[in-house]
């Protein structure tokens, strides 16, 4: 178990690196989740300190509450068009730069915000790095209107994909459904390994009442691996072509 103080540290270090990406002018993206916030902190640390003028979009109510609290103001998406830059953290980084992301409920609005950008950067710490994705629960965006049917499609849909009986469990706090920032439900995919994530995410998209999964391939253009020490590794998508 690694201590928490060495995660912040991490998380620290990649969201720095991130700052340092950001340049004056920009439209940038401000995705959501804890590494999320404190790149937030360490931006608005550098606007202020340099005047920097840059045009923000934010992947959640919280995070665009947290950089109005700091002094930045955040504007609608469609207020801004195409953005130059998104950073937002994930749950899971495979050798591909293919995440997993929802774990903070925000997936939808993180997808649209990061394919609306020329460049997504993700920033992480090193236990986010794995060698496949699945680990972490698959975090599924659905209407709540028949979501139970919903469920029943998801769960055939991975019976067809080799993954049957896999748990597919609605996330709930104090015994209630949470609600995303557009009022939908999450189901959580406990599916331990994804040997395909293309065909699984095709087909998930291919069933009514699903919104969005939270598997990103071919979005990522690279990954801040933060370490405590405060230095990062850099995974980059034209490395892989
Ligand atoms: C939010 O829905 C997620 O996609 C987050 O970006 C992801 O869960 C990473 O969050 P942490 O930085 O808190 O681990």
């Amino acid at each position: 178990m690694t201590d928490p103080t060495t995660i912040d540290l991490s998380k620290d270090a990649a969201a720095r690196a991130a700052v340092a990406l950001v340049e004056n002018g920009m439209k940038l993206g401000l995705g959501t989740g804890s590494t999320a916030k404190v790149f937030v902190d360490r931006l608005a640390e550098r606007v202020h300190a340099e005047g920097m003028d840059l045009r923000l979009a934010s992947t959640s109510k919280a995070t665009a509450d947290q950089a109005r609290s700091l002094g930045l103001v955040v504007e609608e998406l469609d207020e801004l068009g195409w953005l130059d830059l998104t950073i937002d953290g994930a749950d899971e980084v495979d050798p591909d730069l293919s995440l997993i992301k929802g774990g903070g409920a925000a997936h939808l609005r993180e997808k649209i915000v990061a394919t609306a950008s020329d460049r997504m950067v993700v920033i992480a710490d090193q236990g986010k790095v794995v060698d496949r994705l699945g680990k972490f629960k698959l975090p599924v965006e659905v209407i709540p209107f028949g979501w139970e049917s919903t469920r029943t499609h998801i769960q055939r849909a991975l019976a067809e994909l080799n993954m049957a009986d896999r748990p597919v469990i609605r996330r709930e706090r104090d015994g209630q459904p949470i609600r995303t920032d557009e009022n939908n439900y999450i189901l959580d995919l406990a599916l331990e390994e994804i040997h395909d994530a293309p065909a699984l995410a095709s087909a998930l998209s291919a069933i009514a009442g699903v919104v969005e999964h939270g598997l990103f391939l071919n979005i990522c253009n690279l990954a801040i691996i933060g370490r405590p020490d405060g230095s990062v590794v850099e995974l980059r998508r034209e490395d892989l072509e």
